[in-house]
């Protein structure tokens, strides 16, 4: 059983502005309700799926949030005895290896379900001790966020119907964007303010970094570029390709993007269960790594790194979003599955960033060229999991995708994944040589 964490901690004192008490029962509801959502309509099959790399069995996900959010709300929190005795051998994540994840007793949907139910109970009821308090709703909301936009991957890599989610019309784009924002040489701050509401460790704290000047795209690369690159032969050049890019590429026998055909009205790509027309505006999405920095040769061009990215997306302030500080909503960006699906390139243009980037929050993930590192001083906050173990290992990503929560995401959030993923729906803009 974990302890009560120590009263010092990243929801203390001047390390946290305490907005007392910041506790989260609409958001958590709200979550939820997603997470519920996002699986209602799958038929009990649907939710043992194949075992595969990049997914987990969708019965266990939902278990593991109710795990993990019981483990810290009420079990450390409150030293309270497990909802669901023994849990810890089915659900956490740390301790049960990604394949054993199919041969595990799981509880039956039903029972997952009232596991769930009682979860979301018991911490909405749960007294509120202190600061701590507030911190690990906060932790267990932003997790349950994470493993909803998984549940989406998930539908999509396994070809399951579109999630069920209320959706609007895509928004209008008005003017194509083009071209470079020129953004000079300076010593920018990155990382997280020390006022922010809730940081997770790998974002803390602010700091100074010194950048050359440099010109990065002002929107991501599209369809219609990524499908020159195909058709000029890029998959089959060695020249284009990192050494690792390159060996990816054999292993695979990769052609093309993923979900990506030749039709004889020209490519497709399929979305969920359907197989829609490439629309040239619309953002690449779904190519790894090696892909984007194939690309990006081709191109004669770069990935950003990091701090490149964030200063592009802030103008250097620390602003939370590139349109200042008021929250994303859906006439800032495509977040939250509002629209179901990634929307134009030139959407959005009126809420781009300082140097004239837009997008630079949903739509797709962008890839970096930047290892996933601490930032100078780093420790681990109580679930130490979260990034220390991928420190080196994964890649980082930044900005959101039409899948991600809105109340998650901002300029300075650091996701990460292997670089070889293609199954999250990352695209990426170039930066000049
Ligand atoms: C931060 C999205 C990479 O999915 O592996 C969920 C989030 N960590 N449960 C992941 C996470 C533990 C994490 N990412
Ligand atoms: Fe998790």
């Amino acid at each position: 059983m974990t302890a009560l964490p120590a009263r010092e901690g990243p929801w203390a004192g001047e390390r946290m502005a305490i907005r007392v008490p910041l506790l989260r029962a609409d958001e958590l509801r709200d979550a939820r309700e997603r997470s519920l959502a996002l699986v209602a309509d799958l038929r009990d099959e649907e939710l043992l799926v194949p075992l595969l790399p990049t997914i987990n069995p969708l019965l266990w996900e939902l278990g593991h949030v109710a795990f993990f959010a019981e483990h810290w709300t009420l079990r450390t929190m409150l030293a309270r005895p497990s909802l669901l005795p023994g849990s810890e051998r089915l659900y956490d994540s740390a301790k049960i290896a990604h394949d054993e994840r199919w041969s595990l007793p799981l509880p039956s949907r039903a029972e997952t379900l009232r596991y769930l139910q009682r979860q979301l109970a018991a911490t909405l009821e749960a007294p509120y001790v202190d600061e701590r308090s507030a911190y690990f709703q906060s932790l267990v909301l932003f997790h349950e966020d994470m493993h909803g936009e998984a549940t989406i991957y998930t539908r999509q890599t396994l070809a399951y119907a579109a999630p069920a989610l209320p959706t609007s019309a895509p928004p209008s784009a008005e003017v194509e964007i083009d071209g470079d924002a020129s953004i000079p040489a300076g010593r920018y701050r990155i990382g997280a303010r020390r006022d922010d509401a809730f940081v997770f460790d790998n974002e803390k704290w602010e700091h100074e970094v010194e950048l050359d000047s440099f010109r990065i795209a002002k929107r991501c690369v599209t369809c219609a570029e990524f499908r020159a690159f195909v058709e000029d032969g890029g998959y089959r050049r060695e020249s284009l390709w990192t050494p690792q890019g390159w060996s990816w590429r054999n292993e695979v026998g990769a052609e093309h993007p993923l979900h990506w055909r030749r039709s004889n009205d020209g490519w497709e790509r399929r979305h969920f269960q359907r197989w829609i027309p490439l629309r040239e505006r619309d953002p690449i999405v779904q190519v790894n790594a090696y892909e984007a920095e194939a690309f990006a040769r081709w191109a004669g061009r770069r990935l950003p790194c990091e701090a490149e990215w964030e200063i592009a997306a802030t103008g250097g302030d620390r602003r939370r979003y590139p349109w200042g500080e008021s929250a994303a909503d859906p006439t800032h960006a495509n977040l939250d599955g509002r629209f179901g699906d990634v929307v134009s390139v030139d959407a959005f243009a009126t809420h781009a960033s300082p140097w004239g980037c837009v997008q630079m929050i949903g739509n797709v993930w962008e890839w970096t060229a930047s290892p996933f590192l601490p930032y100078p001083g780093f420790s681990p906050d109580p679930y130490a999991e979260y990034s220390q173990p991928w420190f080196g290992v994964q890649r980082s990503l930044r900005g959101g995708a039409w899948s991600t929560r809105a109340r998650l995401i901002s300029t300075r959030w650091r996701n990460f994944y292997l670089p070889h993923r293609r199954d999250i729906f990352t695209g990426f803009r170039t930066c000049a040589l």
